[in-house]
């Protein structure tokens, strides 16, 4: 089968994605098998890093504090650093932020821009000091949900037909109701409205008319000067995390709420995960399978989470990859992690690990 064929021949679905010839080899992804660890003194002094300014950092600050400790309850020389990217004349720039301490390793627990999209990764290659997780290039590239749509769709995988809206667009009101009539033509109603960079479902909202929509896209400009508009998905949401280049056990995800947004992920107690998920384990595998080839495509590497839907023919729809997802005890990737054997210090531990193998 040509690629021309496999995109216009529409999403993969449960019965036909192992018959695809783009999605990942092996096509039906196998049980997670462990790495060996390696000794703790070859990481020499570890930096976990956290905070920063972005958006998500009171999260970062979490997942930090949680990977520390899982650390130093395995006898790891680390400590904890506070990161500021936007440089003052308290904190200094973040090249002397870094540079005024010594270690070996960096664990980054930073979220969001500055931390996950290519900037930290840039500043530890430029000094020499390895760091867990995705590289500069496939960081850069995961945090922007638009250009990791042009790679997917660029390569036969599912995700969600979408429009582009710049802030110019959306600051000039005939390109804005412009714009609106072009989205209601091609994508109707309802549509998920995010900024491109953001995390944490930041500024994103549910449109279900040109009213909304416009609404939605008024306040999604506040955080981002690019703007998609996605074709809403009816259906299941699924995470699948991903460690050492293996699929874990995926998570299903129930909310109340309209979508899984900032109140379902970290405030409200009525948030639902399936772990294991209920899938079919066949179907588990093939939908594993799709969240290893999505990973790859944008050359992530070392760890990670890939958020999917199912529509209600069971058609899977990639939505974004998280190169640094939270970590604290509660977050995602310790469920899935837990449910294939390893617990929280063990799963840092192995975080960690991917800096130097
Ligand atoms: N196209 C879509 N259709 C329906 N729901 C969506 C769609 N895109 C995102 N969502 C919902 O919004 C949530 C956050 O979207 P996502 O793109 O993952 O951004 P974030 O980086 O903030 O997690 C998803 O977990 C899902 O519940
Ligand atoms: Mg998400």
């Amino acid at each position: 089968m040509s690629q021309n064929e496999i995109r216009q021949s529409g999403p993969l679905t449960g019965k036909n994605l192992a018959t695809r010839s783009l999605v990942a080899k092996p096509l039906v992804s196998k049980p997670l098998v462990a790495k060996p660890l390696v000794s703790k003194e070859r990481f020499g002094k570890v930096a976990v890093l956290m905070g920063g300014d972005s958006e998500e950092r009171d999260i970062s600050l979490k997942s930090g504090q949680a990977a520390l400790e899982a650390l130093q309850r395995k006898d790891v020389d680390a400590f904890g650093l506070d990161l500021r990217f936007k440089h003052t004349d308290q904190a200094g720039s973040i090249c002397q932020q870094i540079n005024a301490e010594k270690f070996d390793t960096a664990f980054i627990a930073l979220h969001g821009r500055g931390g996950e999209d290519g900037v930290i990764q840039g500043v530890l290659e430029a000094q020499g000091i390895p760091y867990s997780g995705c590289g500069v290039a496939s960081s850069a590239i995961a945090m922007d949900k638009l250009r990791t749509k042009l790679l997917w769709s660029g390569s036969g995988l599912p995700t969600p037909p979408y429009e582009l809206v710049k802030a110019t667009d959306v600051l000039a009101e005939k390109a804005l109701l412009e714009k609106i009539e072009q989205i209601t033509q091609t994508l109707g109603f309802p549509v998920m409205v995010k900024p491109a960079h953001e995390g944490s479902s930041i500024g994103m909202n549910k449109a279900d008319t040109t009213d909304e929509l416009q609404q939605a896209l008024v306040t999604a400009v506040r955080y981002d000067n690019e703007i998609l508009v996605e074709k809403w998905i009816v259906g299941e949401e699924y995470t699948g995390a991903v460690l050492d280049d293996q699929a874990m056990s995926l998570i299903r995800l129930e909310t109340s709420r309209d979508f899984y947004d900032y109140q379902a992920k970290y405030l409200s107690d009525d948030t639902i995960y399936h772990c294991p998920c209920g899938l079919d384990k066949d179907l588990e595998r093939q939908y594993q399978s799709l969240v290893l080839e999505a990973f790859r495509r944008v050359g992530a590497k070392g760890w990670g989470r890939v958020d999917f839907m199912c529509d209600e023919q069971g058609n899977p729809w990639l939505i974004e990859i998280n190169t640094v997802p939270g970590l604290t005890d509660h977050s995602l990737v310790p469920m899935a992690a837990k449910n294939d054997g390893i617990e929280f210090d063990e799963l840092i531990y192995r975080i960690l690990q991917t800096a130097i193998t």
